[in-house]
């Protein structure tokens, strides 16, 4: 459902692995191109008379502004939701687009109960499945997945969906609640983001100070640990703290300040890091305080 770069990659993929799939778009021109590479192409989900499928959900999540457009992706849950009201077989949805937290069982799981009639994991199964592939390399990127996220409250639709899935191979990680899932996509692309943009910053002030960034940055990617070791820096609730961290960040603020270049990504580091401090020190105290008329009363 929406045959884009990850619907088209998602279905090809299957059919290659001896599957039988139906691409579903609203858009002439994708279905143009789907039809002359001889995919069963429609414009519409057709399930009456269709046995037990897998419905992946690979519809557009652009966004607007500072907020995710989940317009199309309603409505294609939406035409998800009639054409299960059609059909007498149990159909388990899949959502692969990128969603905000809360989405499956939240928009989705009341789009699809609204207009099918029935009760999600009784009439149908519903699962998060999130996609990780490079627009690049799309087809090749789900074919040969390094890592593979399952969510649902239902044990047996994460058992179906990981038989359908591991026969491409990778890492394999399952959760029970589909918010899980959704949460791993979010902070996989935005760590990718706020990693790039960390390097970007560097790069202004290597190139304000006359260095050459590439070299520095490679040796850095094999050194910190923080880029060797995956468990590093990982905890969630514990903010760095010695003598180097430190340190090192708000001096290096005030060094690239003398230079004139700006840093607001190490500035906002300093700043969560103080926030986290206090966060803990509060919740020290809180729990502290809690334990004192317990004691008292012993
Ligand atoms: N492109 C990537 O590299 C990539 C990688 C991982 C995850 N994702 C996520 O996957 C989702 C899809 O991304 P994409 O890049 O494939 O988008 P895309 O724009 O390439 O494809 C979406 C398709 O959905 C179709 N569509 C829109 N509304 C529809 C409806 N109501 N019914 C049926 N079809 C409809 C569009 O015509 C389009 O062909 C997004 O959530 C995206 O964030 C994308």
């Amino acid at each position: 459902m929406g045959s884009g770069v990850v619907g088209t990659a998602t279905g090809e993929g299957f059919l290659a692995a001896g599957h039988e799939v139906t691409f579903v778009d609203i858009s002439a021109s994708r279905i143009r191109e789907l039809q002359s590479r001889g995919h069963d192409v429609r414009t519409e989900l057709d399930l009456s008379g269709e046995s037990d499928s897998f419905i992946f959900l690979t519809l557009p999540t652009p966004h607007a502004g500072y907020e995710y457009d989940l317009r199309a992706f309603s409505a294609g849950s939406t035409a998800v939701g009639k054409a299960l009201k059609a059909s007498p077989a149990r159909h388990t949805v899949v959502v692969r687009s990128t969603v905000p937290p809360g989405t499956t069982e939240g928009l989705v799981k009341n789009l699809l109960e609204e207009n099918s009639g029935m009760v999600a994991g009784e009439g149908f199964a519903l699962a998060s499945n999130p996609e990780f592939l490079r627009a690049v390399s799309a087809a090749e990127d789900f074919r040969n997945p390094w890592m593979t996220v399952i969510a649902s409250r239902d044990p047996q639709t994460v058992e179906r969906l990981r038989l359908l899935l591991s026969p491409f191979g990778g890492d394999m990680r399952t959760f029970s609640n589909p918010a899980e899932a959704e949460f791993v996509k979010c902070s996989h692309n935005i760590f990718n983001a706020a990693k790039i943009s960390f390097w970007n910053e560097m790069w202004l002030v290597a190139r304000e100070i006359g260095l050459d960034l590439d070299p520095i940055a490679a040796t850095v990617a094999k050194s910190a640990e923080g880029s060797i070791n995956p468990q590093y820096g990982i905890r969630g609730g514990a903010p760095y703290g010695g003598v180097c961290l430190p340190k090192d960040t708000c001096g290096f603020l005030g060094f690239a300040d003398g230079v004139g270049v700006d840093m607001p990504l190490l500035r906002a580091v300093v700043q969560v890091n103080e926030h986290l401090e206090k966060v803990v020190s509060n919740e020290v105290e809180a729990a502290a305080e809690q334990a004192v008329p317990n004691t008292d009363r012993a």
